[in-house]
């Protein structure tokens, strides 16, 4: 496992393009955290480095955002799939076992159709340390 800080959202995007210097095509990560934890500034980075300047926001309503870039991006939020039934993810497997790279907000909501070596990315914040304190944990 790898641990970083970050104190603040420029400060978690730096360390997400850092991290994404590592990622391939294929790759899904997996992110986890509070609300307002910083999943979708961590996406922000890893669109940075692969697909260069591009606007993320959220995909809360569509489900799955795409970024084109060296390797394509799918950002996906799955915040409102509370509890869903499997067979209605056959879609996402599409996305999970094809050549783009996946990071996924909310991961744990699908943790049943995850494959078995995605990367997982949890952040946690720390109310003691400071609002914009955030510990960014990597295994
Ligand atoms: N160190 C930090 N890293 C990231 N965001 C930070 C940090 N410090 C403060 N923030 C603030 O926390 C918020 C993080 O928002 P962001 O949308 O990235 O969270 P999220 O985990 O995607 O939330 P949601 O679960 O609603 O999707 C922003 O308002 C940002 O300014
Ligand atoms: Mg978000």
């Amino acid at each position: 496992m790898e641990m970083f800080t970050s104190r603040s959202p420029e400060d978690t995007m730096r360390c997400a393009e850092t991290f994404a210097e590592g990622l391939k095509p294929g790759d899904v990560v997996a992110l986890t955290g509070d609300l307002g934890a910083g999943k979708t500034a961590f996406v922000k980075g890893i669109v940075r480095k692969i697909c260069g300047d591009a606007q993320v926001t959220s995909p809360t309503y569509t489900l799955v955002n795409q970024y084109d870039g060296d390797t394509t991006v799918y950002h996906f939020d799955v915040y409102r799939l509370e509890d869903p039934d499997p067979d209605s993810l056959d879609w996402v497997d599409e996305y999970l076992f094809g050549d783009g790279v996946c990071v996924i907000e909310w991961a744990e909501n699908i943790e049943a159709v995850l494959p078995a070596d995605t990367v997982r990315v949890e952040i946690l914040k720390d109310p003691d340390k400071g609002d914009n304190f955030r510990e960014i944990k990597i295994c």
